[in-house]
């Protein structure tokens, strides 16, 4: 009887192997890929346009960088793997949404804001989900706003929907997210030296929050005065 439970483990393990293999090599795969690839390149234009629009307008500009990244196909299968999810072409679009990513990071608060909406309002763009994790800020401190959308990309004979995923950051929330995400690399931490470190880290997000808000009123205050200076010069 054990001998049959192990054959059938061995078996579904091989077919694992086999699904790993054609989603790794398949056209299909390259094709879909290539899809995703197209609808970041669609959304950076629009966050490239609207910062062209307003550094000519305002003489100032609400994005400091833009980062993309196409999700690397064995992050793909290790995150199918993890959710218990079907190794198949179809699990990937149905399940994932950020095998597109786009980082668009500003200097102010507000900035972030009046980017997700210019993006959110523009006629083309489906939004799916938003996550404000700047008004609920994750319990390790994390701050973010997440959206995930979805985009035409148009194809010779159609027109197809592709979800990408946007975050939005301040330079410092970005400051303190990359530094967080290497803790997670640093396998060999000792419990009491990790637990310090989120601590520190939780602390950090809390000072960082509070200076994005300073920042933001000093900004505001010299803005204010500069028009009514203008004003009456
Ligand atoms: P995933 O299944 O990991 O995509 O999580 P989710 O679907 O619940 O999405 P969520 O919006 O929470 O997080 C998506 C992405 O945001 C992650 O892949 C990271 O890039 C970023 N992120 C979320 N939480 C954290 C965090 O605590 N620290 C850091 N450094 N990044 C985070
Ligand atoms: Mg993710």
């Amino acid at each position: 009887m054990s001998d049959m439970l192990e054959i059938d483990d061995n078996r579904s393990e091989l077919s694992d192997e086999m699904k790993k293999l054609q989603l790794r090599n398949s056209k299909e795969t390259k094709q879909l890929m290539t899809y995703y690839n197209c609808a970041m390149l669609e959304i950076e234009t629009k966050f490239r346009v609207l910062s062209q629009e307003f550094s000519l307008e305002r003489d100032y500009n609400p994005i400091e960088t833009i980062k993309s990244r196409l999700k690397s196909m064995d992050s793909i299968i290790e995150k199918l793997q993890r959710k218990d999810l079907p190794l198949e072409l179809e699990s990937i679009e149905n399940n994932l949404k950020d095998v597109a990513g786009i980082r668009v990071i500003c200097p102010f608060l507000s900035d972030i804001y009046r980017m997700a909406s210019c993006l959110m309002e523009q006629d083309d763009i489906v939004v799916i989900e938003k996550k404000d994790y700047i008004k609920n800020p994750k319990k390790n401190g994390y701050r973010s706003l997440h959206l995930i959308v979805e985009t035409p990309i148009f194809l010779q004979k159609e027109k197809r929907m592709m979800k990408v995923e946007v975050q939005f950051r301040t330079i410092a929330m970005d400051f303190w997210a990359s530094l967080e995400h290497r803790m997670h690399y640093k396998k060999n931490l000792d419990v009491k030296m990790q637990e310090m470190l989120v601590a520190e880290l939780r602390d950090c997000a809390e000072e960082s929050a509070n200076l994005d808000i300073r920042m933001e009123t000093v900004k505001d205050y010299i803005e204010e005065n500069t028009e009514k200076t203008q004003k009456y010069s």
